[in-house]
This record gives structure tokens, sequence and C-alpha cells, in this order.
């Protein structure tokens, strides 16, 4: 059984995660989705709880279920995370696990597109705001540990430091995804920590390992 820890050494910090999926609707009753489950966020927030944190848990639709203990938010649309990653503001940290879509469909219909009538859809895309880049770059109230994730299939530690670089965020958690590995939807995860001091590979551990340890870290960077 897990507690929020009194005397944690998170105690007092708001934290922010965002996490799952987000679905971008092509009419009242179609979406464009990915099959995040949300099961890293949901660990990531656990985690901070238990270390005595404040979290405010942005979530997209996902399988798994949010944990006690966090302010929930629940989103359905990129666009709707990020106005709700803005109102959470500030926050001593924000950790972004969500797998955001990275499109949306810009001509959406508002009623339910029928085949008979409406033929081929057509749809036309337009690229979502990139949350982390947002936060990572604020001229004021940039959270003081800024953490994002990246999935790469190959040259992961290239990609993710040139991600890093790119996005503007304290660190990068990527992990290989890359079939030969089995992380893709399986419980433990290999991931490598990229920060300003290069890259930390990580031996292979339960996903809950890792956030356990992600989350161990931040409190030791936000000690400092
Ligand atoms: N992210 C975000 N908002 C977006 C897209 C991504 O906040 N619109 C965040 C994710 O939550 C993750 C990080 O950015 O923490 C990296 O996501 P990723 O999809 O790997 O990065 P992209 O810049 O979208 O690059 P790619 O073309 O590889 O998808
Ligand atoms: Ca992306």
């Amino acid at each position: 059984i897990s507690a929020q820890l009194s005397d944690g050494p998170l105690q007092g910090k708001r934290i922010l995660v965002t996490s799952g999926p987000t679905h971008e609707p092509i009419d009242p009753v179609r979406y464009i989705a990915n099959r995040s489950s949300g099961a890293q966020g949901a660990a990531m927030a656990r985690a901070l709880r238990d270390l005595g944190a404040e979290v405010v848990f942005i979530t997209g639709p996902a399988t798994v279920r949010p944990p006690e203990g966090v302010q929930v938010v629940a989103v359905e649309t990129a666009q709707q995370m990020s106005e709700a990653v803005e109102a959470a503001l500030p926050v001593a940290a924000g950790v972004f696990a969500a797998a955001v879509s990275d499109w949306r469909v810009l001509n959406a219909s508002d009623r339910k597109l029928k085949k008979s009538k409406d033929g081929l859809p057509v749809m036309e895309f337009a690229e979502n705001p990139d949350i982390l880049k947002r936060v990572s770059r604020m001229a004021t109230g940039r959270p003081p540990l800024v953490v994002g994730f990246a999935a790469e299939t190959n040259d992961v530690v290239e990609h993710a430091t040139a991600k890093r670089l790119r996005k503007g965020c304290d660190w990068i958690v990527a992990n290989d995804v890359s079939p030969a590995t089995g992380i893709m939807g399986g419980s433990e995860n290999a991931v490598v920590l990229i920060s300003e001091e290069g890259a930390e590979t990580w031996p292979r551990m339960g996903k809950d390992d890792v956030a356990r340890q992600l989350a161990e870290r931040m409190a030791v960077a936000l000690a400092q």
C-alpha cells in the first residue's frame, strides 16, 4: 500500500503530469487516437505523490485508471490538454508523459458523416500545439524542472538528445520501443535519461521502478 508521505522530499511541491493519448475528433462519433495506455504517466503521478508532491494529473482518454490522491483533470484533445497545462501553472516541475496527437483534423464535421451522401471523407490536418516545447520555452514562469519523454525505435540517444535541445526541456526520458526489445505493451522499460550532462543508460526494470527512480531524481534536483 502506498500513501502520501507527510514529510516526503516533495512535500509542498506542486507538480503537473500529462498522460495518456489524446483524441482528435473527425465528427461527433469518430476520432483519431494512438495506442498510449497512460501507464507510464500514471506510474509517474503515483511515484511523485508517494514522495509528498501535490500532483495535478492532466490525462487524455487513457485505458489505465488515474491514481488516487492526485488532482485529475480529464481532457480529450491536444488543445484542451494545452489549456489545462496552462491553467495548472505555476508548478515546481512538469512531467510530460502524454502521447499527444501531433495533428488534429482541421475540417472536423459537427454532424456525423454519412457514407452514402458524403462520399469518401477528405481530411485536412493542422499541427497541434507542442505543449512540452511551449512550457520549456516560457519567458516567465517556466517550471524549474521540465521533463519530457521520447519513445524511439532507432538511434535512441541521438534522436532524444536532439529532441531535448529542440524542445528546450531539462530532461528527456528516452526509451527504445523497437520490436526486438519487447518493451512496447510490456511491464518493463529500459530508459536512457538525457540531460545537459549527457546520456545515462538505466538497466531494464519494471515501469513502476523507472517512475520511482525518476521521482527520486526529481526530488534531488528540486532540492538544489
Ligand atoms: N509533446 C507535447 N505536445 C505535443 C507533442 C509532444 O507536449 N504536441 C511532448 C510529449 O508528451 C513528450 C515529448 O513532447 O514528452 C516528445 O514527444 P514526441 O512525440 O517524441 O516528440 P515530437 O516533437 O512530436 O517528435 P516526433 O516527430 O518524433 O513525434
Ligand atoms: Ca509526436
